[in-house]
């Protein structure tokens, strides 16, 4: 049997070309065409007015706070289910992560909980879109306003998404992306910060390049970073532009496959909720608990299935778990959810496939409650597998 990934990229189109052209041309480090074309492809595509290339979704974010000068003592208050990076690069300024819980239908930052958590040092907002469903920008936006916050979007996991029609990154002060290679686009590894703010967007640009001052060379005012992409990556980057949409287009119909395939079998997928377009940059299902997620884990694994759980929350986690807090949403989310095999080449059959796995674990876990099996008998299929290889 085939074994089906998590997620694999589609290079089919002029990536080779266009990184053929950087490698004949000499063009391979961080200046080119290639870096200014992905840029103004970007800045069309997302309807922004700057867009400035970095080597990573990380750095993206990084990059964004130091432009809008975040530091010790300043509070930036960030979704508690969200990949480590929104959080880390708040701690690399210096400023403190302050956890909100998530909303029970679209998993995304309570904007109730942003409210209750602002205190004289909040400085922003960071609103990650995850796994390509966009934040209530409206209700946030309101919020930053009210209160004079900077409102940041970590759109990493949602190029294309909309929210009331429009593209998620534009809705704040700034914005970033991420193209590790399971993203939506991909340029092996790499990242976007927009915004349509002028000043932030040559802030952004100065620190992107070691602080390097205008008008003198080998002068620097600032201590900048080396976060620049290069050309090679934003050739790929252009190419993937190109097929956003198709790989967009395929993203959702692989997520209305799964909801054809898991229909009746009691298993709550992650939906598309309110005046929006989610992306699935991750076809997500809740378990009913920790120990029916891992069992089904366990069986797809078995089956060839690969899978992974959804993001702990943060607050959970060593460095960032000093004060005792609770996010029962977040936890509820990240203890139950798996992601399924997501990427926009995915067939029909695969999908199903995958289904059919889920049906028959579920399947065997009611039989053996209805007819209580002698423990031995009780075996996760994993283990049977595997236990049954070695004879
Ligand atoms: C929500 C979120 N933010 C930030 C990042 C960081 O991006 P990168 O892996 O390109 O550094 C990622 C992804 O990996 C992400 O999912």
């Amino acid at each position: 049997m085939q074994r089906i990934p998590i997620y694999q990229p589609s290079l089919s189109g002029r990536e080779k070309e266009y990184v053929l052209d950087c490698l004949d041309s000499n063009w391979i480090s961080s200046k080119g065409d290639y870096i200014e074309r992905f840029e103004a492809g970007f800045r069309e595509r997302v309807q922004v007015r700057h867009a400035a290339t970095v080597c990573n979704g990380t750095v993206a974010l990084h990059l964004a706070l130091v432009a809008l000068g975040m530091g010790p003592g300043d509070e930036i208050i960030v979704p508690t289910l969200t990949y480590i990076a929104s959080v880390n690069a708040i701690a690399y300024t210096g400023a403190t992560p302050v956890f909100v819980d998530s909303l029970r239908d679209t998993w995304q930052m309570d904007p109730a909980d942003v409210r209750r958590k602002i205190t004289p040092r909040t400085r922003a907002i960071m609103a990650v879109h995850l796994y390509g469903h966009p934040c209530e920008m409206q209700a946030l936006g309101d919020i930053a306003r009210e209160h004079g916050l900077f409102l940041v979007e970590d759109c990493a996991e949602a190029i294309g998404s909309l929210y009331q029609g429009k593209p998620v990154g534009g809705f704040g002060h700034i914005a970033t992306f991420s193209f590790y290679g399971n993203k939506t686009i991909t340029t092996g590894e790499g990242g976007m910060v927009v915004t349509n703010d002028q000043t932030l967007y040559e802030r952004c640009v100065h620190f992107k390049g070691q602080g390097l001052a205008a008008h003198r060379q080998y002068w620097h005012d600032v201590v900048g970073y080396n976060y620049r992409m290069t050309n090679i990556c934003a050739a790929i980057g252009l190419a993937q532009l190109d097929q956003v949409d198709e790989f967009i287009a395929r993203k959702r119909q692989v997520a209305a496959w799964y909801r054809e395939g898991l229909a009746g079998l009691g298993v709550e997928s992650h939906g598309e909720h309110g005046d929006v377009l989610n992306t699935h940059w991750m076809c997500s299902i809740l378990a009913r608990d920790a120990t029916q997620r891992d069992a089904l884990r366990a069986h797809l694994e078995a089956d060839g299935i690969e899978t992974r759980p959804l993001f702990y929350p943060v607050h959970t986690m060593p460095m960032y778990s000093a004060k005792f807090q609770r996010h029962v949403v977040a936890e509820e989310l990240g203890w139950r959810g798996i992601n399924l095999p997501s990427w926009p080449g995915l067939t029909r059959e695969q999908v199903m496939q995958v289904c059919e796995s889920i049906r028959t674990c579920l399947h065997a876990e009611k039989m053996a409650g209805l007819m209580p099996l002698a423990p031995a008998l009780r075996v996760p299929r994993a283990l049977a597998a595997t236990a049954a290889a070695a004879h």
